[in-house]
């Protein structure tokens, strides 16, 4: 097998990008000199995907043709380094559309699915967590009620369009937030649904990085009663070293990462153990070769994982989460917002949610197709979108 693996060469790459559910998702496919040896892997940037797919196919296919499908470490490197600026969203999801698609390769080629290429299965089930959005107390506990029903023991809770209180506050186009509402208010839903559902179910809750440092930090504090098991982008990254604050001042537990790109951004955080889950976005960082590396790190300080599983990231992505999951001995839990049925029909194979748990089909290489005449049947669009226009009421911007 070695040998043959070899002499196997790229004959083409190119991005598919497609929106099935409305969603742009962006998926690269390496064709090699075997006929019917192809990889698939996600490069999906919903926001920039006709960028994402201009690197692809202008730039990293001249550069990829004719090599070997074999050592992917040099190929990660090589493509990493070309363009000699480095380590940016457009570059790094270009990169992992690639990299995703040469362990595929890999996988189909040894006969294994990509988590035994890692070393094999650190568990035998990858616990999930799911969003739980609601515009009253009580129906956001129904929504809890409804998933442990369906084997689900972990949610994020959130208030529903809670824009809706503030849309009048000011003149500017965007989404308008008041920190201090959103804080009580936040506190007020945790009380509920601790004193409705108990203290088995395990909650997480997102900041979205929209508090002041010293506001997160008081906030992270006064969530402790509720024993959140994360409290995530409490504070943007631009912002990380306050981590190390927080950490000292609460036993909340801390999460970050979906939007790290550059090594530079994790590695204090990881090592100064400023953080407990790394929630980095694989194809974000550039595929699973860095995430992999990352994850390694991260087992030696205590730091667990917990991929960013949002909906826009392909069945291929959702697919790698898992497959990192199983073989990672400090994972933590994975994020999982499903895969629309128009979505899972469009790419064979997609990881399913039974009992709370991801399921993988256990074919070789990732176990996720695409068909591609399907596919083309939901062209992508590109509308602003509004969402990151969030301002406070005096009209400043926040972010994201
Ligand atoms: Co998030």
């Amino acid at each position: 097998m070695g040998e043959g693996l070899l002499i196997i060469t790229i004959r083409d790459v190119r991005a598919i990008c497609t929106a099935p559910a409305g969603t742009n998702l962006v998926v690269v496919k390496v064709e090699t000199d075997e006929p019917e040896l192809y990889g698939l892997g996600c490069a999906t940037f919903t926001y920039r995907h006709l960028a994402v797919s201009c690197v692809v196919e202008e730039y990293l296919k001249p550069l990829l043709v004719g090599r070997g499908v074999a050592d992917i470490e040099d190929l990660w490197h090589l493509m990493n380094c070309n363009a000699y600026w480095r380590n940016g969203p457009i570059g790094n999801n270009a990169i992992s559309g690639v990299d995703m698609a040469l362990w595929d390769i890999k996988g189909k080629l040894a006969k294994m699915p990509v988590y035994s290429l890692l070393g094999g299965k650190a568990r035998q089930a990858v616990m999930a967590y799911v969003h739980v959005y609601g515009e009253t107390l009580p129906e956001i506990v129904d929504n809890i009620l409804q998933g442990l029903a369906e084997g689900v023991r972990c949610f994020r809770i959130h208030w529903g369009n809670t824009s809706k209180l503030y849309e009048s506050a000011g003149k500017l186009a965007g989404v308008y937030f008041d920190p201090d509402l959103y804080m009580r208010q936040t506190l007020e839903l945790f009380s509920y649904v601790r004193d409705k559902v108990g203290y088995e179910v395990k909650l997480c809750h997102d900041v979205h990085e929209r508090l002041a440092p010293i506001d997160a930090i008081r906030f992270a504090k006064e969530l402790e009663p509720f024993r959140l098991f994360f409290l995530e982008d409490a504070l943007p990254p631009e912002q990380s070293e306050w981590y190390g604050v927080m950490r000292q001042q609460t036993t909340t537990p801390i999460a970050i990462g979906e939007l790290f790109n550059n090594p530079k951004e994790w590695t204090q955080l990881i090592t100064g153990r400023s953080i407990d889950f790394i929630r980095a976005h694989p194809s974000q960082l550039g595929g699973v070769t860095p995430t992999r590396k990352l994850a390694i790190l991260a087992e030696q300080f205590g730091v667990r994982t917990a991929w960013h599983g949002p909906e826009d990231i392909s069945p291929v992505g959702h697919a790698a989460n898992i497959h990192l999951d199983l073989a990672s001995h400090n994972f933590g839990i994975q994020e999982w917002r499903g895969i629309d049925a128009a979505v899972a029909e469009v790419f064979p194979g997609s990881p399913t949610l039974r009992d709370g748990c991801l399921q993988l089909n256990e074919q070789p290489g990732w176990g996720v197709d695409i068909d591609e005449r399907h596919a083309k049947k939901f062209p992508c669009t590109h509308s602003t979108t509004l969402w990151t226009q969030k301002r406070i009421l005096d009209g400043t911007l926040i972010y994201p």
